[in-house]
């Protein structure tokens, strides 16, 4: 049976649990996009607290796919020192560290950047109209999106997570709200998947075989016209033979919607996604409690919990987690005098 603190092996990865760390934008780097030392200690400090993965915040592919000046880029060889540093710190420390590879797409908010999408039309009022894409600009990202991949494995991430959720460049791709083109990259579900399945061909062709690559996607786009879990099935079973390993389950940021979120709200996503897919999938939302976790982790509803703010209130969580549920792990050395 699964639970939270039970070693898991996918591919070459293996974890000391199934914790989680969801990905979230710090916007504490700079116009470059580079690493800061502040980035290294915001990790490392979730290894310590005894995370198994950590996935690394969105890390744009290319400048014009940064969500916020501040967001950490992979677009230029020069970023694989500092994000080097931060692989290497928290993995010293025990975890597993992933990078989520993004895109912004219609939702880039740096002013200085042409932003871009399969088709012309603003997220909303605050937004400005993207350029929609031609086919060399789908080109051109596709291979960022490797080049992105290359630099990720030089800077020795465990694993990879193409970030194709939250309305950002590959889930306006694959959202009938988002896409209206009429060529091959529009239309019906395949077609909407062609940009993500070449996306994660061509970074198969750079990313080791035996590391995993995981696919978050919005599991519910909130809105009658939109994707819902059951149309994640069916784009899911269209690429992951190209080769997806885990599904990240998350929802939503596609158009504005009214969202009603409490404990475990994305959690019957992630349970659809993974009988119609028989893929392991990450849950979370909103998670504080252990107990929690575990219910749906024994109960077989996900392979893995993330946690996302949690973890920025407690990096220790998992420590704690550990004593609530009576499980025996290896503390830090000196923290074990901490140990209840
Ligand atoms: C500060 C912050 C930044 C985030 N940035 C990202 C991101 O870079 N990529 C992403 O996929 N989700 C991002 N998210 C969403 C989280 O990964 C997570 O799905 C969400 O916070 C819900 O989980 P939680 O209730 O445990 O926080 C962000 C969330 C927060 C709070």
């Amino acid at each position: 049976m699964k639970k939270l603190f039970s070693d898991v092996k996918i591919k070459s990865l293996e974890l000391k649990n199934r914790i989680v760390m969801a990905p979230m934008c710090m916007v504490a780097s700079d116009d470059e996009g580079y690493a800061k030392d502040w980035h290294e200690i915001h990790y490392a400090s979730r290894a310590i607290g005894g995370t198994g993965l950590i996935i690394l915040e969105a890390t744009a592919v290319e400048s014009r796919g940064r969500i916020k000046n501040g967001d950490l880029g992979i677009w230029d060889d020069s970023h694989i020192e500092g994000l080097s540093k931060i692989v290497k710190s928290s993995k010293s420390l025990g975890a597993k560290v992933s990078i989520q590879l993004g895109h912004a797409g219609r939702k880039c908010e740096v002013k200085s950047e042409r932003i871009i999408a399969p088709s012309p039309i603003a997220f909303d009022n605050s937004y400005s109209t993207p350029k929609e894409m031609t086919k060399d600009d789908i080109k051109t990202v596709i291979d960022s999106f490797k080049e992105g991949a290359e630099r990720a494995e030089k800077a020795g991430f465990d694993a990879i997570e193409i970030h194709g959720a939250h309305g950002y460049l590959i889930n306006e791709f694959l959202s009938p709200l988002t896409n209206k083109r009429k060529d091959e990259y529009g239309g019906n579900p395949q077609n909407r998947a062609r940009f993500l399945k070449e996306i994660i061909r061509t970074i198969k062709t750079v990313w080791p075989e035996d590391k995993p690559i995981i696919l978050r996607i919005s599991g519910e786009e909130y809105v009658n016209d939109g994707n819902h879990p059951e149309d994640l099935v069916h784009i899911i079973n269209l690429v992951k033979n190209e080769g997806i390993d885990i599904i990240d389950v998350s929802s939503g940021a596609v158009v504005p919607a009214n969202i009603d979120v409490y404990p475990g709200y994305q959690v019957p996503f992630a349970e659809t996604i993974k009988k119609g897919t028989g893929l392991p999938v990450i849950a979370g939302g909103l998670i504080t409690e252990p107990e929690m976790a575990e219910e749906i982790l024994k109960n077989n509803r996900a392979d893995f919990i993330f946690l996302g703010r949690e973890l920025l209130r407690n990096p220790y969580w998992p420590l704690e987690a550990a004593n609530k549920l009576d499980q025996d792990i290896e503390w830090p050395h000196s923290y074990r005098r901490a140990k209840i």
